[in-house]
């Protein structure tokens, strides 16, 4: 198989359309610059576009690991596939094409649109088709989001393979200045046989029956693809980065040397002010913006690690679960430091979804596997609703080790945790439940009719069946 490195050529309606280049090359975005005006001005008005690319996920040869080729599966001849961007009012159309040897779907994980857009196991592409994913990005939505496969019993297969993308939703009134490096990262671990192919055990093997216990972990830690890239920072300066938890399993308690990040941002976008954080723990399917201020001294550099975070059951955790992990070097340029630039105190409203409205209260009861004692049967509702309703739901885990529990098309307000009311607001469409913990949010289901999964987002976990299935009407 040839191997592709650039992202396929995208038919682009739009010049702010960006499927940016494959995001390890850390590129300033073009697209940034294309809603400035000559002066460097943001421009504050932009009527909607229609953003169109080519997508399609096919076998691949690349080389992942050193010194070895891995075949994969991948979105236009890349892993990850290429960064998708749009604005709050755009329409996307997404003509994706399946050249896998199976049935797949894309997932556009957290993007509030249509049941029969969701990629969802409701809506399986064959092997050899195509599908027109069509949707238009709601105003209030901008954030980070992603894209991933989500056939019925085999998301976790196929993310293994290869496949997830990020998807960046902008706001043409972004408070933060538009001067900002951006930067997205997208983090994911994999493993890998002696040969370069990616280590995929048989379920009753040893190691099978513990990737489906803890959901699959691998030893080779990746942001963007490559292995402990170097991001460049010059002293005084602030970038701005968005990252996504890719990974199937792994939860990462990012931390930058001693330097603190300001966290402005989680699933669903901008937070209403900068939180001032030292570390800050991801899990699986969550998305977080921080700031990271360049306040080393030129020619210094600091590492981005994961420290141990403790999500296992005792007897499958792994032993090296206590050592911090080195993702990528942060590198200070020798030049001069710059004046760091004003960050606002106060980034955007997130108006509070009205508890006395909630009509029903759904409590989710997480055991090893399953939602209130049933696997998935996609032929059951387990949740029905009246479309435009508000409901509060309560997430309970039983057991030994933590559940990120995600819900699709809809996103939703943390209410507490464990009885604790949540210290801010924020958009989420993700929550991790650690082990014998609890989780309360609220939600209203909004626009769209349909039938939504709701799951755990270890993706093995997912596989066997620990999802459900909410029905708005
Ligand atoms: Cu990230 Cu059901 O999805
Ligand atoms: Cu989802
Ligand atoms: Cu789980």
């Amino acid at each position: 198989m040839r191997r592709k490195l650039s992202g396929a050529v995208l038919c682009a309606s739009s010049l702010l359309l960006t499927l940016a280049a494959r995001p390890a090359e850390f590129p300033r975005s073009a697209t940034l610059q294309a809603t400035l005006d000559r002066t460097g001005t943001r421009v504050s008005r932009r009527s909607p576009r229609t953003v169109e690319v080519t997508l399609t996920a096919a076998p691949a040869r690349l080389s992942l690991v050193p010194g070895s080729q891995t075949d994969v599966f991948a979105y236009n001849g890349q892993v990850p596939g290429p960064t998708l961007e749009a604005f709050e009012g755009d329409t996307v159309v997404v003509h994706f094409i399946n050249q896998l040897p199976e049935p797949t779907s894309v997932h556009w994980h957290g993007l509030h649109i249509p049941f029969d857009m969701d990629g969802s196991p409701f809506h399986p592409i064959a092997s050899g088709d195509s599908h027109d994913y069509i949707f238009t990005i709601g105003a209030g939505t901008a954030g980070t989001y992603w894209y991933h496969p989500h056939p019925g019993h085999n998301t976790g297969h196929q993310v293994a393979m290869g496949l997830y993308g990020a998807f960046v939703v902008r706001a043409v009134d972004d408070p933060l200045p538009a001067s900002l490096p951006e930067r997205v990262l997208i983090l994911s671990d994999n493993r890998f046989g002696p040969d370069g192919s990616i280590d995929l055990p048989a379920r009753d093997s040893h190691e099978g029956r513990i990737d489906a216990e803890n959901g699959r972990e691998g030893n080779v830690l990746f942001v963007n693809g490559r292995i402990l890239p170097t991001i460049e920072i010059r002293s005084g300066e602030v970038q701005r980065w968005r990252i996504v938890n890719a990974s199937a399993a792994r939860v990462y308690r990012l931390a930058l040397g001693g330097q603190t990040f300001l966290h402005i941002g989680s699933d669903g976008g901008l937070f209403e002010r900068p939180v001032e954080v030292r570390e800050i723990t991801i899990a699986n399917a969550e998305r977080v913006e921080l700031l990271v201020r360049g306040s080393g001294k030129p020619g210094e550099r600091v590492m981005l690690q994961a420290l141990p975070y403790d999500r296992y059951i005792p007897q499958t955790r792994p032993s090296d679960w206590n050592q911090p992990r080195d993702l990528l070097t942060l590198q200070y340029s020798s030049a001069a430091p710059v004046e760091a630039p004003l960050i606002p105190a106060m980034l955007r409203p997130v108006p509070a979804i009205d508890t006395s409205q909630a009509t029903a209260r759904r409590v989710m009861v997480l055991t090893q596997g399953f939602i209130n004692g049933n696997p998935m049967d996609m032929k059951r509702v387990d949740v029905s609703a009246a479309l435009g309703a508000t409901e509060i739901w309560e997430i309970e885990n039983l057991v030994g080790m933590d559940h990120p529990f995600h819900l699709h098309g809809f996103r939703f307000q943390i209410l507490d945790r464990n009885g604790v009311p949540e210290p801010f607001r924020q958009w989420k469409d993700v929550v991790n439940v650690p082990k014998h913990e609890s989780a309360r949010f609220i939600v209203r289901y909004d626009d769209y009719p349909g039938k939504w999964m709701f799951h755990c987002h270890i993706l093995a976990h997912e596989d066997q069946g620990m999802m459900g299935v909410l029905e708005i009407r």
